[in-house]
């Protein structure tokens, strides 16, 4: 690699010993950025429009920043001033910077996996009154990103009151099952087993989507006051893959990467989509989403399908242990948040009418959300 030193004049003024990247400091942490990033992100009104938040650049304009050199790069106060070998020039803010390259403003909300009893103890009850304002809103969310639910209390137990609610933190992502609200108890025309009385094994919703709904809300509306059975369960996703981890990591890695197909059909649709039971980042190596339904698989078998059914039966013997399960009966008034991603839901059996609403929010517009609130970037 060519060395290249430019010496400048003050004190404030950086060494620039390699044309791949530049060293910069905020308070005492020194780091370094790469030098095409930095002429590629100039934020001066020829580089960026910030009326609309977007970029402007051309095919060759972008060819051209590639090959750019820095000319002369100072630090003053909190500003970086960079001068180009082509005579432009760009000032920074030092600490829009050091955040991006650091992640310094990534979320500080770590999520607990739960076992049983702390999905039913830990999350906040909420009500109505505080989530129509910002901050309970801001709980709401919080909730959901620690411990993948978020609970709302003294709702009226319609559907419209219920959308209300949900209104709060996103609007509804629409699917097959309804363009915003969906309702579960009436003959809706759907031939999917949550709208039978059997009992349902614990799954993630939707595995079949390739747009599958980050968070899923219900409001249990009536229940047959003579009916019995129909307690909700619930498990922690993130619990069962950490355990599954520490007793075989093979399997536990076994399912991130290999894919399986989930599909759904009814007369005038037929879904699918292929991918790992358990999603990590490839960056942070942490997990962010759980695809799981025994009864969603499709017959298409897997790559490595041995290494599959051992890995898989790990993880679903995992979910035979009582202490992960929370189990409760919902409540005409209590609307329940569960992140989609993470929580896995089902039932036991029941005899009576059991009438529920909710719906479905996506992950972008659960996200935006959380931005908008300051929990995420
Ligand atoms: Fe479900
Ligand atoms: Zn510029």
């Amino acid at each position: 690699m060519v060395l290249v030193s430019v010496i400048l004049l003050t004190k404030y003024y950086y060494l620039i010993f390699f044309k791949m990247s530049v060293e910069l400091k905020f308070e005492d942490k020194k780091f370094s950025v790469n030098i095409v990033w930095l002429r590629d992100s100039c934020r001066c009104p020829k580089c960026y429009n910030s009326s609309c938040s977007s970029r402007i650049t051309t095919i060759d304009q972008f060819i051209t920043n590639i090959k750019i050199q820095i000319s002369s790069c100072k630090q003053e106060n909190n500003s970086v001033l960079v001068e180009w070998s082509d005579g432009h020039s760009s000032t920074y803010d030092i600490k829009w910077i050091y955040d991006i390259w650091t992640s310094n403003n990534q979320s500080k909300i770590i999520p607990h996996h739960c076992f049983g009893k702390e999905l039913g103890s830990l999350p906040p009850r909420l009500p109505i009154d505080c989530v129509n304002q910002k901050k309970g809103q801001q709980e709401l969310m919080k909730s959901l990103l620690k411990y993948g639910v978020g609970i709302v209390t003294n709702v009226e137990p319609t559907v419209e009151a219920t959308e209300n609610v949900i209104r709060c933190l996103a609007i509804p992502q629409s699917t097959l099952f309804g363009t915003a609200m969906w309702t579960v108890g009436n003959k809706e025309g759907h031939v999917d087993t949550a709208y039978l009385n059997v009992p349902l094994v614990v799954h993630t919703d939707s595995t079949y989507f390739c747009e599958s709904p980050k968070v899923q809300i219900f409001h249990m509306l009536e229940r047959d006051s003579n009916g019995t059975g129909g307690e909700s369960t619930y498990v922690d996703g993130f619990k069962v893959a950490e355990i599954l981890k520490q007793e075989n990591p093979t399997h536990f890695k076994n399912l991130t990467e290999i894919e399986i197909e989930s599909e759904y059909i009814e007369p005038g649709a037929h879904y699918k989509c292929t991918g790992p039971v358990i999603k990590v980042n490839k960056t942070t190596g942490e997990i962010y989403q759980i695809r799981f339904s025994i009864n969603d698989r499709s017959p298409k078998p897997p790559t490595r399908i041995q290494e599959f059914y051992e890995s898989y039966a790990h993880f679903v013997e995992i979910l035979k242990r009582e202490d992960l399960y929370w189990k409760q009966l919902l409540v005409p008034g209590t609307v329940l948040f569960v992140n989609n991603w993470r929580l896995f839901h089902g039932r036991t059996k029941f005899t009576g009418r059991r009438f529920f609403c909710g719906c479905y929010v996506s992950e972008s517009d659960f996200s935006s959300r959380a931005r908008v609130l300051g929990l995420i970037s």
